[in-house]
Protein backbone atom coordinates (compact mmCIF):
# COMPACT_ATOMS: atom_id res chain seq x y z
CA UNK A 1 0.00 0.00 0.00
CA UNK A 2 2.79 2.20 1.08
CA UNK A 3 4.98 1.37 -2.25
CA UNK A 4 1.62 2.58 -4.44
CA UNK A 5 1.56 5.33 -2.27
CA UNK A 6 4.81 6.84 -2.47
CA UNK A 7 4.97 5.06 -6.73
CA UNK A 8 2.20 7.88 -7.34
CA UNK A 9 3.43 10.39 -5.51
CA UNK A 10 6.88 10.26 -7.29
CA UNK A 11 5.43 9.31 -10.84
CA UNK A 12 3.28 12.97 -9.93
CA UNK A 13 6.33 14.87 -9.01
CA UNK A 14 8.23 13.71 -12.31
CA UNK A 15 5.78 12.56 -14.83
CA UNK A 16 2.21 13.07 -13.36
CA UNK A 17 -0.07 10.52 -11.91
CA UNK A 18 -1.25 7.66 -13.57
CA UNK A 19 -4.51 8.87 -14.65
CA UNK A 20 -3.09 11.91 -16.68
CA UNK A 21 -0.66 9.85 -18.10
CA UNK A 22 -2.26 7.26 -19.46
CA UNK A 23 -1.16 5.53 -23.27
CA UNK A 24 2.00 7.16 -24.86
CA UNK A 25 5.93 6.58 -24.41
CA UNK A 26 6.18 7.83 -21.14
CA UNK A 27 3.75 4.66 -19.89
CA UNK A 28 5.66 2.22 -21.09
CA UNK A 29 9.63 3.78 -19.49
CA UNK A 30 7.08 4.15 -16.20
CA UNK A 31 6.29 0.74 -16.32
CA UNK A 32 9.75 -0.81 -16.54
CA UNK A 33 10.90 0.99 -14.02
CA UNK A 34 8.47 -0.02 -11.59
CA UNK A 35 8.78 -3.29 -13.24
CA UNK A 36 12.78 -3.43 -12.03
CA UNK A 37 11.91 -1.93 -8.72
CA UNK A 38 9.43 -4.44 -7.45
CA UNK A 39 12.40 -7.11 -8.92
CA UNK A 40 15.11 -5.56 -7.01
CA UNK A 41 12.49 -5.52 -3.88
CA UNK A 42 11.79 -9.21 -4.17
CA UNK A 43 15.34 -10.08 -4.65
CA UNK A 44 16.68 -8.46 -1.58
CA UNK A 45 16.08 -10.80 1.62
CA UNK A 46 12.98 -9.82 3.97
CA UNK A 47 14.22 -7.77 6.68
CA UNK A 48 13.95 -9.89 9.70
CA UNK A 49 11.78 -8.92 12.51
CA UNK A 50 13.41 -7.56 15.48
CA UNK A 51 13.63 -10.49 18.58
CA UNK A 52 15.21 -10.13 21.70
CA UNK A 53 18.29 -12.48 22.45
CA UNK A 54 18.68 -13.70 25.98
CA UNK A 55 22.84 -14.45 26.71
CA UNK A 56 24.15 -15.44 29.82
CA UNK A 57 27.76 -13.26 30.60
CA UNK A 58 29.08 -13.55 33.65
CA UNK A 59 28.58 -11.70 36.96
CA UNK A 60 31.80 -11.09 38.35
CA UNK A 61 33.79 -7.58 38.64
CA UNK A 62 32.62 -5.60 35.58
CA UNK A 63 31.15 -8.91 33.64
CA UNK A 64 27.56 -7.53 33.88
CA UNK A 65 28.24 -3.99 33.07
CA UNK A 66 30.64 -4.58 30.44
CA UNK A 67 28.35 -7.36 28.58
CA UNK A 68 25.63 -4.60 28.91
CA UNK A 69 27.43 -1.87 26.86
CA UNK A 70 28.01 -3.85 23.94
CA UNK A 71 24.79 -5.53 24.12
CA UNK A 72 23.02 -2.22 24.06
CA UNK A 73 25.17 -1.07 21.29
CA UNK A 74 24.72 -4.27 19.32
CA UNK A 75 20.81 -3.94 20.04
CA UNK A 76 20.86 -0.80 19.14
CA UNK A 77 22.50 -1.08 15.54
CA UNK A 78 20.19 -4.32 14.51
CA UNK A 79 17.08 -2.99 15.90
CA UNK A 80 17.01 -6.08 18.46
CA UNK A 81 17.32 -6.51 21.61
CA UNK A 82 19.27 -7.97 24.73
CA UNK A 83 18.09 -9.73 27.80
CA UNK A 84 21.15 -10.38 30.30
CA UNK A 85 20.55 -13.57 32.37
CA UNK A 86 22.23 -13.58 35.83
CA UNK A 87 24.66 -16.70 36.19
CA UNK A 88 26.23 -17.67 39.84
CA UNK A 89 29.86 -15.79 39.89
CA UNK A 90 31.56 -19.85 40.50
CA UNK A 91 32.33 -20.86 37.52
CA UNK A 92 31.34 -24.82 38.55
CA UNK A 93 28.02 -23.84 39.52
CA UNK A 94 27.57 -21.81 36.09
CA UNK A 95 28.51 -25.16 34.34
CA UNK A 96 25.58 -27.02 36.39
CA UNK A 97 22.80 -24.29 35.88
CA UNK A 98 24.48 -24.77 32.08
CA UNK A 99 23.37 -28.43 31.95
CA UNK A 100 20.24 -28.61 33.26
CA UNK A 101 19.41 -25.93 30.91
CA UNK A 102 20.86 -28.28 28.05
CA UNK A 103 19.56 -31.25 29.44
CA UNK A 104 16.31 -30.14 29.21
CA UNK A 105 16.59 -28.47 25.92
CA UNK A 106 15.60 -25.20 26.96
CA UNK A 107 15.63 -22.43 24.11
CA UNK A 108 15.90 -19.85 27.17
CA UNK A 109 19.63 -18.51 26.73
CA UNK A 110 20.29 -18.13 23.31
CA UNK A 111 24.02 -16.95 23.94
CA UNK A 112 26.62 -18.21 26.49
CA UNK A 113 29.86 -17.29 27.77
CA UNK A 114 31.63 -20.24 28.21
CA UNK A 115 34.81 -20.86 29.80
CA UNK A 116 38.21 -22.10 28.15
CA UNK A 117 37.72 -25.69 29.61
CA UNK A 118 34.56 -26.29 28.87
CA UNK A 119 34.02 -27.05 24.70
CA UNK A 120 34.57 -30.69 25.84
CA UNK A 121 31.90 -30.57 27.81
CA UNK A 122 29.40 -28.33 25.97
CA UNK A 123 30.26 -28.97 22.48
CA UNK A 124 27.14 -31.67 21.56
CA UNK A 125 24.72 -28.45 22.69
CA UNK A 126 25.57 -25.56 20.25
CA UNK A 127 25.72 -25.16 17.04
CA UNK A 128 28.68 -25.03 14.92
CA UNK A 129 29.98 -21.45 14.57
CA UNK A 130 32.42 -22.43 11.74
CA UNK A 131 30.31 -21.91 8.89
CA UNK A 132 29.46 -18.37 10.57
CA UNK A 133 32.70 -16.64 10.14
CA UNK A 134 35.59 -15.78 7.37
CA UNK A 135 38.59 -17.20 7.90
CA UNK A 136 40.44 -14.19 8.06
CA UNK A 137 38.08 -12.86 11.07
CA UNK A 138 39.24 -16.52 12.97
CA UNK A 139 42.50 -16.25 11.94
CA UNK A 140 42.94 -12.81 13.48
CA UNK A 141 42.65 -14.48 17.23
CA UNK A 142 45.33 -16.48 19.13
CA UNK A 143 45.49 -19.63 17.20
CA UNK A 144 45.80 -21.99 20.05
CA UNK A 145 42.56 -19.95 22.00
CA UNK A 146 40.53 -20.96 18.98
CA UNK A 147 42.24 -24.53 18.78
CA UNK A 148 40.96 -24.81 22.17
CA UNK A 149 37.39 -23.99 21.40
CA UNK A 150 37.30 -26.30 18.42
CA UNK A 151 36.10 -29.91 19.28
CA UNK A 152 36.18 -32.65 16.21
CA UNK A 153 36.14 -29.49 13.78
CA UNK A 154 32.97 -27.72 15.47
CA UNK A 155 33.86 -24.25 16.20
CA UNK A 156 31.92 -24.28 19.64
CA UNK A 157 32.42 -20.54 20.76
CA UNK A 158 34.37 -17.26 19.00
CA UNK A 159 37.06 -16.35 21.57
CA UNK A 160 35.88 -12.98 23.90
CA UNK A 161 38.38 -12.43 26.25
CA UNK A 162 41.52 -14.38 27.83
CA UNK A 163 43.03 -14.49 30.66
CA UNK A 164 46.15 -15.61 32.63
CA UNK A 165 46.92 -15.93 36.62
CA UNK A 166 48.94 -12.45 37.73
CA UNK A 167 50.55 -11.44 40.80
CA UNK A 168 49.06 -7.64 42.15
CA UNK A 169 51.81 -6.21 44.53
CA UNK A 170 51.43 -2.79 46.22
CA UNK A 171 54.49 -0.81 44.97
CA UNK A 172 54.25 2.03 47.57
CA UNK A 173 54.62 -0.89 50.69
CA UNK A 174 57.65 -2.74 49.06
CA UNK A 175 59.08 0.80 48.95
CA UNK A 176 58.10 1.52 52.66
CA UNK A 177 60.18 -1.19 53.43
CA UNK A 178 62.35 -1.51 51.11
CA UNK A 179 61.98 -4.81 49.30
CA UNK A 180 61.73 -5.61 45.70
CA UNK A 181 59.32 -7.62 43.66
CA UNK A 182 59.44 -11.45 44.68
CA UNK A 183 60.70 -13.57 41.59
CA UNK A 184 60.32 -16.93 43.66
CA UNK A 185 57.36 -18.38 45.60
CA UNK A 186 59.82 -18.27 48.72
CA UNK A 187 60.53 -14.77 48.46
CA UNK A 188 57.02 -13.74 47.82
CA UNK A 189 56.19 -15.21 51.07
CA UNK A 190 59.10 -14.01 53.10
CA UNK A 191 58.30 -10.33 51.92
CA UNK A 192 54.39 -10.68 51.96
CA UNK A 193 54.94 -11.77 55.75
CA UNK A 194 57.41 -9.12 56.73
CA UNK A 195 55.27 -6.38 55.40
CA UNK A 196 52.16 -7.90 57.01
CA UNK A 197 53.80 -7.83 60.20
CA UNK A 198 55.79 -4.74 60.43
CA UNK A 199 51.97 -3.12 59.37
CA UNK A 200 50.13 -4.57 61.86
CA UNK A 201 52.65 -3.58 64.70
CA UNK A 202 52.76 -0.14 63.46
CA UNK A 203 48.60 -0.22 64.06
CA UNK A 204 47.60 -1.51 60.68
CA UNK A 205 45.25 -4.26 62.55
CA UNK A 206 43.70 -5.46 58.63
CA UNK A 207 47.17 -6.07 56.62
CA UNK A 208 47.52 -9.32 55.42
CA UNK A 209 50.48 -10.61 53.44
CA UNK A 210 49.02 -12.67 50.46
CA UNK A 211 45.46 -13.14 48.98
CA UNK A 212 44.34 -16.00 46.08
CA UNK A 213 41.58 -18.07 45.42
CA UNK A 214 42.02 -20.40 48.02
CA UNK A 215 38.25 -21.85 48.11
CA UNK A 216 37.19 -25.27 46.94
CA UNK A 217 36.43 -24.49 43.50
CA UNK A 218 38.18 -23.97 39.25
CA UNK A 219 39.52 -21.09 40.97
CA UNK A 220 41.78 -23.39 43.04
CA UNK A 221 42.34 -25.55 40.33
CA UNK A 222 44.30 -22.38 38.56
CA UNK A 223 45.82 -21.42 41.57
CA UNK A 224 46.68 -25.23 42.43
CA UNK A 225 48.32 -25.56 38.81
CA UNK A 226 50.25 -22.06 39.10
CA UNK A 227 52.26 -23.78 42.28
CA UNK A 228 52.38 -27.31 40.95
CA UNK A 229 53.62 -26.21 37.25
CA UNK A 230 56.34 -23.26 38.40
CA UNK A 231 57.92 -26.40 40.97
CA UNK A 232 58.38 -28.41 38.09
CA UNK A 233 55.77 -30.60 38.65
CA UNK A 234 53.66 -30.89 35.79
CA UNK A 235 50.25 -30.08 34.65
CA UNK A 236 48.52 -33.00 37.03
CA UNK A 237 47.83 -34.92 33.39
CA UNK A 238 50.23 -34.60 30.65
CA UNK A 239 49.41 -34.34 27.00
CA UNK A 240 49.74 -38.00 26.50
CA UNK A 241 46.61 -38.33 28.93
CA UNK A 242 49.02 -39.92 31.78
CA UNK A 243 48.04 -38.68 35.36
CA UNK A 244 51.08 -37.00 36.34
CA UNK A 245 49.93 -35.77 39.79
CA UNK A 246 51.93 -37.93 41.94
CA UNK A 247 55.35 -36.76 41.70
CA UNK A 248 58.06 -34.52 44.82
CA UNK A 249 57.61 -31.72 43.18
CA UNK A 250 54.12 -31.79 42.81
CA UNK A 251 54.34 -32.97 46.97
CA UNK A 252 56.65 -29.74 47.41
CA UNK A 253 54.67 -26.95 45.58
CA UNK A 254 51.74 -28.18 47.98
CA UNK A 255 53.20 -27.82 50.69
CA UNK A 256 54.48 -25.07 50.31
CA UNK A 257 51.15 -23.46 49.24
CA UNK A 258 49.78 -24.92 52.81
CA UNK A 259 52.47 -23.49 54.61
CA UNK A 260 51.32 -19.78 53.25
CA UNK A 261 47.92 -20.44 55.65
CA UNK A 262 48.29 -18.91 58.86
CA UNK A 263 51.52 -17.09 57.93
CA UNK A 264 51.85 -14.91 55.15
CA UNK A 265 48.09 -15.39 53.86
CA UNK A 266 45.11 -15.19 56.19
CA UNK A 267 43.12 -18.56 56.89
CA UNK A 268 40.28 -16.92 55.71
CA UNK A 269 41.21 -17.45 52.04
CA UNK A 270 40.79 -20.78 52.41
CA UNK A 271 36.70 -19.33 51.31
CA UNK A 272 38.16 -16.67 49.16
CA UNK A 273 37.11 -16.70 45.26
CA UNK A 274 38.41 -14.10 42.92
CA UNK A 275 36.13 -10.80 44.64
CA UNK A 276 36.95 -11.56 47.76
CA UNK A 277 40.56 -11.80 47.20
CA UNK A 278 39.93 -8.50 44.87
CA UNK A 279 38.44 -7.05 47.92
CA UNK A 280 41.20 -7.42 50.34
CA UNK A 281 43.54 -6.34 48.05
CA UNK A 282 41.41 -3.03 46.58
CA UNK A 283 40.86 -1.36 50.22
CA UNK A 284 44.35 -1.98 51.19
CA UNK A 285 44.44 -4.48 53.00
CA UNK A 286 46.67 -6.72 51.52
CA UNK A 287 50.54 -6.66 49.90
CA UNK A 288 49.95 -9.25 47.39
CA UNK A 289 47.07 -10.49 45.61
CA UNK A 290 46.91 -13.55 42.81
CA UNK A 291 44.27 -12.66 40.65
CA UNK A 292 43.12 -12.15 36.85
CA UNK A 293 43.68 -9.22 34.53
CA UNK A 294 39.87 -8.17 35.14
CA UNK A 295 41.33 -6.61 38.85
CA UNK A 296 43.07 -4.00 37.23
CA UNK A 297 40.74 -1.76 35.93
CA UNK A 298 38.86 -2.08 39.06
CA UNK A 299 41.92 -1.45 41.24
CA UNK A 300 42.62 1.60 39.05
CA UNK A 301 39.42 3.27 39.15
CA UNK A 302 38.86 6.61 40.88
CA UNK A 303 37.46 5.67 44.07
CA UNK A 304 40.07 2.68 44.59
CA UNK A 305 41.56 3.30 47.46
CA UNK A 306 44.60 1.28 45.90
CA UNK A 307 45.00 3.41 42.84
CA UNK A 308 48.02 3.87 41.30
CA UNK A 309 49.65 2.45 44.34
CA UNK A 310 49.75 -1.33 42.20
CA UNK A 311 52.30 -3.30 40.10
CA UNK A 312 51.43 -5.99 37.92
CA UNK A 313 54.02 -8.90 37.28
CA UNK A 314 54.31 -12.42 36.44
CA UNK A 315 53.92 -15.16 39.60
CA UNK A 316 56.68 -15.95 41.22
CA UNK A 317 58.71 -19.33 40.20
CA UNK A 318 59.04 -22.36 42.15
CA UNK A 319 62.34 -21.87 43.45
CA UNK A 320 65.38 -20.60 41.38
CA UNK A 321 65.06 -23.87 39.15
CA UNK A 322 61.49 -23.15 38.65
CA UNK A 323 59.53 -21.22 36.45
CA UNK A 324 57.24 -18.37 35.63
CA UNK A 325 53.37 -20.53 35.72
CA UNK A 326 50.33 -18.10 34.59
CA UNK A 327 47.09 -20.60 33.95
CA UNK A 328 45.55 -20.10 30.97
CA UNK A 329 41.58 -18.62 31.63
CA UNK A 330 39.28 -17.11 29.78
CA UNK A 331 35.43 -17.07 28.01
CA UNK A 332 34.39 -17.87 24.82
CA UNK A 333 30.45 -17.27 23.39
CA UNK A 334 28.55 -19.99 21.83
CA UNK A 335 24.81 -20.25 20.31
CA UNK A 336 22.80 -22.83 21.48
CA UNK A 337 21.76 -25.56 19.72
CA UNK A 338 17.77 -25.14 21.18
CA UNK A 339 18.35 -21.43 20.44
CA UNK A 340 15.09 -20.22 18.37
CA UNK A 341 16.80 -17.22 17.43
CA UNK A 342 19.92 -18.28 16.23
CA UNK A 343 20.72 -16.03 13.38
CA UNK A 344 20.20 -13.06 15.52
CA UNK A 345 22.28 -14.99 18.06
CA UNK A 346 25.22 -15.53 15.44
CA UNK A 347 25.00 -12.10 14.86
CA UNK A 348 25.57 -10.60 18.36
CA UNK A 349 28.19 -13.29 18.85
CA UNK A 350 30.01 -11.80 15.86
CA UNK A 351 29.14 -8.19 16.96
CA UNK A 352 30.95 -8.88 20.66
CA UNK A 353 33.94 -10.91 19.78
CA UNK A 354 34.88 -7.98 17.20
CA UNK A 355 38.37 -5.93 17.13
CA UNK A 356 36.38 -2.66 18.05
CA UNK A 357 34.15 -4.56 20.73
CA UNK A 358 37.24 -6.58 22.35
CA UNK A 359 39.38 -2.84 21.90
CA UNK A 360 36.50 -1.13 23.72
CA UNK A 361 36.45 -3.67 26.75
CA UNK A 362 39.97 -3.84 26.92
CA UNK A 363 40.34 0.01 27.70
CA UNK A 364 37.46 0.13 29.61
CA UNK A 365 37.67 -3.30 31.71
CA UNK A 366 40.90 -4.58 31.26
CA UNK A 367 39.57 -7.57 29.67
CA UNK A 368 42.52 -8.89 27.68
CA UNK A 369 41.75 -9.55 24.01
CA UNK A 370 42.45 -12.97 21.92
CA UNK A 371 42.76 -10.78 18.44
CA UNK A 372 46.75 -10.65 18.57
CA UNK A 373 46.36 -6.93 17.34
CA UNK A 374 45.09 -5.46 19.62
CA UNK A 375 48.22 -6.36 22.02
CA UNK A 376 50.33 -3.48 19.57
CA UNK A 377 47.19 -0.98 20.01
CA UNK A 378 48.18 2.23 21.83
CA UNK A 379 44.92 2.97 23.29
CA UNK A 380 44.99 -0.37 24.54
CA UNK A 381 48.38 -0.48 26.55
CA UNK A 382 47.91 2.92 27.85
CA UNK A 383 44.91 1.73 29.75
CA UNK A 384 46.53 -1.52 30.44
CA UNK A 385 50.39 -1.37 30.41
CA UNK A 386 51.02 -5.01 31.62
CA UNK A 387 49.53 -6.25 28.63
CA UNK A 388 52.13 -5.06 26.79
CA UNK A 389 55.16 -5.86 29.49
CA UNK A 390 53.75 -9.06 30.17
CA UNK A 391 53.35 -10.49 26.77
CA UNK A 392 55.37 -13.44 28.27
CA UNK A 393 52.96 -14.49 30.39
CA UNK A 394 50.07 -14.50 28.22
CA UNK A 395 51.71 -16.39 25.20
CA UNK A 396 53.00 -18.97 27.17
CA UNK A 397 50.03 -19.17 29.78
CA UNK A 398 49.47 -23.03 30.90
CA UNK A 399 46.45 -24.90 29.94
CA UNK A 400 44.78 -26.93 32.51
CA UNK A 401 44.18 -30.63 31.13
CA UNK A 402 40.61 -30.56 29.70
CA UNK A 403 41.62 -30.67 25.69
CA UNK A 404 42.02 -34.73 26.56
CA UNK A 405 40.16 -35.02 29.69
CA UNK A 406 37.25 -33.83 27.82
CA UNK A 407 33.67 -34.51 29.09
CA UNK A 408 35.32 -35.62 32.48
CA UNK A 409 37.48 -32.61 32.69
CA UNK A 410 35.26 -30.65 35.55
CA UNK A 411 35.47 -34.50 37.67
CA UNK A 412 39.03 -34.16 37.49
CA UNK A 413 39.25 -30.51 38.32
CA UNK A 414 37.01 -31.20 41.38
CA UNK A 415 38.60 -33.94 42.62
CA UNK A 416 42.12 -31.77 42.20
CA UNK A 417 40.36 -29.05 44.32
CA UNK A 418 39.38 -30.97 46.35
CA UNK A 419 42.72 -32.93 47.81
CA UNK A 420 44.12 -29.36 47.88
CA UNK A 421 41.67 -27.73 49.77
CA UNK A 422 42.37 -30.66 52.43
CA UNK A 423 46.06 -30.39 52.19
CA UNK A 424 45.53 -26.02 52.91
CA UNK A 425 43.24 -26.89 54.95
CA UNK A 426 45.91 -28.54 57.29
CA UNK A 427 43.61 -31.87 57.13
CA UNK A 428 45.88 -34.03 54.86
CA UNK A 429 49.78 -33.97 54.32
CA UNK A 430 50.67 -33.18 51.07
CA UNK A 431 52.38 -36.34 49.69
CA UNK A 432 49.46 -39.10 50.72
CA UNK A 433 46.78 -36.46 49.41
CA UNK A 434 48.62 -36.53 45.95
CA UNK A 435 48.95 -40.08 45.87
CA UNK A 436 45.48 -41.18 46.86
CA UNK A 437 44.16 -38.13 43.94
CA UNK A 438 46.51 -39.44 41.56
CA UNK A 439 44.84 -43.37 42.27
CA UNK A 440 41.48 -41.50 41.48
CA UNK A 441 42.07 -39.77 38.61
CA UNK A 442 43.70 -42.94 37.25
CA UNK A 443 40.96 -45.14 37.90
CA UNK A 444 38.90 -41.94 35.75
CA UNK A 445 41.41 -42.10 32.67
CA UNK A 446 40.73 -45.40 31.07
CA UNK A 447 44.16 -46.38 30.95
CA UNK A 448 45.41 -42.84 30.07
CA UNK A 449 42.19 -43.05 27.14
CA UNK A 450 39.78 -40.86 28.74
C1 LIG B 1 38.58 -16.94 35.38
C2 LIG B 1 39.16 -17.66 34.18
C3 LIG B 1 38.50 -18.99 33.98
C4 LIG B 1 38.58 -19.79 35.25
C5 LIG B 1 37.95 -19.04 36.40
C6 LIG B 1 38.13 -19.78 37.73
O1 LIG B 1 37.30 -16.50 35.10
O2 LIG B 1 39.04 -16.90 33.02
O3 LIG B 1 39.10 -19.68 32.91
O4 LIG B 1 38.02 -21.06 35.14
O5 LIG B 1 38.55 -17.77 36.52
O6 LIG B 1 37.53 -19.11 38.75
Amino acid sequence: MRRILFGCLLGAVLMGCPEERAGGPDKMAGDKAAADKMAAEKAMPPKPAPVEVTIACGSQGQDQEACQAGADAWAKSTGNTVKLVAVPSDSGQQLTQFQQLFAAGSADVDVFRFDIVWPGIVASHVIDLKPHFKDAELDAHFAPIVQANTIDGKLVAVPWFTDAGLLYYRKDLLEKYKQQPPTTWQELAATAKLIQDKEKAGGNKKMVGFVFQGKAYEGLTCNGLEWVDSFGGGTIVADDGKVTINNPKAVAAVEFAASLIGKASPTGVLNYAEEEARGAFQSGNAVFMRNWPYAWSLAQKDDSPVKDKVGVMALPKGGPEGKNTGTLGGWNLGVSKYSKKQEAAISLVKYLTSLEEQKRRAITNSFNPTIAGLYKDPDVLKANPFMGTLSDTFTNAVARPSKKTGLKYNQVSTEFTGAVHAVLSGKEKAGPAMQKLAEKLEKMSDGGKW
